[in-house]
């Protein structure tokens, strides 16, 4: 399972990416704001810390518009990965990144069929929100396990990227079903990582080994 990180926090990137954790970046408008840098800028610099895909989330809602966003980001660098929510007019912009050549995350998907769709049209990615799934009592277990068998039972290429995650049991449970990529916010990565039992141990090892020494 790969690991992305789910923020655009410059600091969380690189002292993640300093752990050999991190094979790329997800960011959305939500997560750009709160930076408060101009949004370019930010993305080019996300891509030079990271050199692995890095989703930058377009803002219009109408194709052509949407298109020529995706082209702009894209030109950023070789790292971007436009993301487009799974609207009408995503789908239609979509067909066209793919002739274009650009690489596509497909955004704020809560249903299997929506993955079907954008995996048909050629997503490199597809992104279902578990957390906000389960915010509205719907298993987001599920959803994802379903959205897997019909990827598997078509053989698509498109990767699914496990989004909206709150928990480190979001991330094991993910992987068990067998999602490619798992987004986790910087908070919950920490989590990942803490178990009080590895502490305790560690110090209990470590007062022993001073004892021995006398
Ligand atoms: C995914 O790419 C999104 O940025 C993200 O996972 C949304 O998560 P949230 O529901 O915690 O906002």
């Amino acid at each position: 399972m790969k690991f992305f990180i789910d923020t655009a926090n410059l600091d969380e990137i690189r002292k993640f990416k300093a752990m050999g954790l991190l094979d790329g970046v997800t960011t959305n408008p939500s997560l750009v704001a709160k930076e408060g840098k101009e949004f370019r800028p930010l993305i080019a610099e996300i891509c030079e810390i990271v050199q692995g895909p890095v989703s930058a989330e377009v803002v219009a809602t109408e194709a052509d518009q949407m298109v020529a966003e995706a082209k702009e980001l894209a030109s950023i660098s070789k790292h971007v990965v436009v993301k487009l929510p799974t609207i009408r007019e995503g789908i239609k912009a979509l067909a066209r990144c793919v002739e274009a050549g650009i690489k596509v995350n497909m955004t704020l998907i809560f249903q299997p069929v929506q993955a079907l769709i954008v995996a048909k049209v050629g997503a490199a990615y597809a992104s279902p929100f578990l957390g906000r799934l389960d915010d509205i009592s719907q298993d987001s277990m599920d959803m994802l396990a379903e959205i897997r068998e019909i990827y598997d039972n078509y053989h698509f290429s498109t990767q699914i990227l496990a989004a909206s995650l709150r928990h480190p049991l979001h991330v094991a449970q993910a992987a068990r079903i067998g999602a490619d990529v798992a987004t986790i916010p910087p908070a919950v990565f920490d989590k990942l990582l803490d178990h009080p039992l590895t502490a305790i141990g560690l110090e209990k090892f470590l007062a022993d080994w001073k004892k021995g020494k006398g």
